[in-house]
């Protein structure tokens, strides 16, 4: 696991934790546009929207740049990044990383089935545990860029699992290492962790 943590940070190149300073104040007066579907405070309503509130700020804007680059597509925000600039994007950022995200349930059926997965991966198949990233707790690891998982919605953890797999969402870095660990997913397996996602805090 430590192999896999070392080998995934050189490739993103995070050895200095640079990036641009957002700044949250600025950040809440660029975010109008977005509160139709992610809501005013990031803490969407609709489970196929992502909640942005409380995601870390160095994901945040790592996505904000692939989006905007097309490096992973989003129909519904078409056009949407195409006059911010790299400043306002780091803002934006800073905004949402600002705020609180909101916390979710999980279906009691699927608890056991999901927190398996979560904190021991499926060793026998070489697959790693979550936790080894996105922490035990799923508050992620914001200076790496290791996304915020826990509250987000369930269907929208799902689709993007689903999408990993399938080689629909692909801007996992060249150590492809979300797409690697979704190949030995099920459908069964992707239900589970995505509820019991959900539900932690
Ligand atoms: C019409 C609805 C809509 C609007 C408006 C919208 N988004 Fe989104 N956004 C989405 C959807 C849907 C997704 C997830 C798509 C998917 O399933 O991969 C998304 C994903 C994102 C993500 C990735 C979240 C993650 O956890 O990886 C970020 C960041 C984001 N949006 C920021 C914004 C910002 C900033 C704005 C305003 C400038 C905005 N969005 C406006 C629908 C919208
Ligand atoms: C070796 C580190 C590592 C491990 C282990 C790992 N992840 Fe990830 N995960 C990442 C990184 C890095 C990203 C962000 C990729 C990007 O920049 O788009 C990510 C992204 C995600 C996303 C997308 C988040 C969003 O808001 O769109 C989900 C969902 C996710 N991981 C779930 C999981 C689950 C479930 C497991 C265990 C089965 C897991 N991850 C194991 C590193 C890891």
């Amino acid at each position: 696991m430590n192999k896999v943590l070392v080998s995934l940070l050189l490739t993103l190149g995070i050895t200095g934790f640079a990036h641009a300073a957002g700044n949250a104040e600025a950040g809440q007066g660029k975010v109008v546009m977005c509160g139709a579907c992610h809501a005013a405070d990031g803490n969407s309503a609709a489970p196929n929207f992502p909640k942005l509130a409380g995601q870390g700020e160095r994901y945040l804007l790592k996505q904000l740049k692939d989006i905007k680059s097309g490096a992973r597509p989003i129909v519904e925000m078409t056009g949407l990044l195409d006059n911010l600039s790299d400043q306002d994007m780091a803002d934006i950022a800073a905004f949402y990383a600002s705020q609180q995200m909101s916390v979710g349930a999980a279906d009691p059926k699927l608890v056991e089935a999901g927190q398996a997965l979560f904190r021991g991966g499926k060793l026998d198949e070489g697959m790693p545990a979550c936790i080894g990233c996105h922490a035990p707790d799923g508050s992620g690891l914001a200076a790496a860029g290791f996304p915020k998982l826990a509250g987000q919605h369930a269907t929208y953890v799902a689709k993007q699992l689903t999408d990993f797999r399938e080689g629909n969402r692909t801007n996992d870095g060249e150590s492809m290492i979300m797409r690697a660990i979704a190949a030995k997913l099920s459908n069964k397996d992707i239900e589970a962790l995505s509820s019991y996602i959900q539900g932690l805090h």
